[in-house]
């Protein structure tokens, strides 16, 4: 509601591209706030560095968006250096909370405060985080598509860097949940029949094996011109039903 009450009219593309970037800020900083409690609760070993591994990465992908927003300030008033006394002062209060990123953080941290073997605390930690992956998939992708609109290609850029980044983060916990935590968290005891083993994997699995492709981030396509000069784009059919339900998926709710 304060956010509403504050926000200016955006007038044009520009303006809801800094909205966007503004949005990923308190993305990147509620994870970088929530992903020390997480890395201390995995208990697999290889899951446990890949989180560490990717807090380091989310780091830097919050540096990387000072630079973009420099950038994008840049191009009208010289940055936020250039803001006034009280503007500067009462940043703190106008300062954009995503509620969407909090709203999975909050799941997350609720799924982890749930009794639970080490194993299956393992694959919740898997799924938290694959959900707030493709949450920033979503958001780099559609900041991404909105400065090939506006043919910044800066920007464009360091946007794609973090979105590669968020992939590959993506993808290694698919490939670890697939590999052996899921199984391990099935709980399989020798004497289980295979109807049940199967029925309890298939249910396992729908919780990490949800990698988004690299053709379903076009979240912000619709938007521009060039969809078939994306990247990411290539390979995703234009009017496919898959399509529609991937960009209708990639939707924010705030
Ligand atoms: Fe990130």
């Amino acid at each position: 509601m304060q956010n509403q009450l504050i926000m200016e009219k955006m007038q044009d593309l520009t303006a809801l591209l800094k909205h966007e970037v503004e949005d990923l800020v308190s993305v990147e900083d509620q994870i970088i706030e929530a992903m020390p409690a997480m890395i201390e609760r995995a208990k697999n070993t290889t899951l446990k560095k890949n989180l560490r591994d990717h807090l380091k990465v989310t780091q830097a992908q919050r540096k990387r968006l000072d630079e973009v927003q420099k950038l994008l300030n840049g191009q009208e008033q010289g940055g936020n250096e250039k803001k006034g006394f009280l503007s500067n002062l009462f940043g703190g209060m106008t300062k954009h909370e995503c509620k969407g990123m909090k709203g999975i953080i909050d799941e997350g941290q609720r799924i982890m405060a749930e009794d639970m073997t080490e194993s299956v605390m393992d694959a919740a930690i898997i799924a938290s985080a694959q959900k707030i992956e493709h949450y920033e998939i979503c958001g780099y992708g559609t900041a991404r598509a909105y400065a090939r609109e506006l043919n910044n290609q800066k920007v464009a850029k360091l946007l794609e860097q973090t979105l590669n980044e968020e992939y590959d983060a993506d993808q290694l916990l698919t490939k670890l949940a697939l590999g052996s935590v899921n199984e391990k968290a099935e709980g399989r005891s020798p004497s289980s029949n295979g109807k049940s083993n199967g029925a309890m994997k298939k249910a396992a699995s729908a919780n990490s094996a949800g990698t988004v492709k690299k053709t379903a981030t076009a979240t912000g396509s619709s938007v521009k011109r060039g969809a078939t000069k994306q990247k990411g784009a290539k390979a995703g059919t234009k009017s496919s039903p898959k399509k529609a339900a991937a960009s209708k998926a990639g939707k924010k709710v705030r």
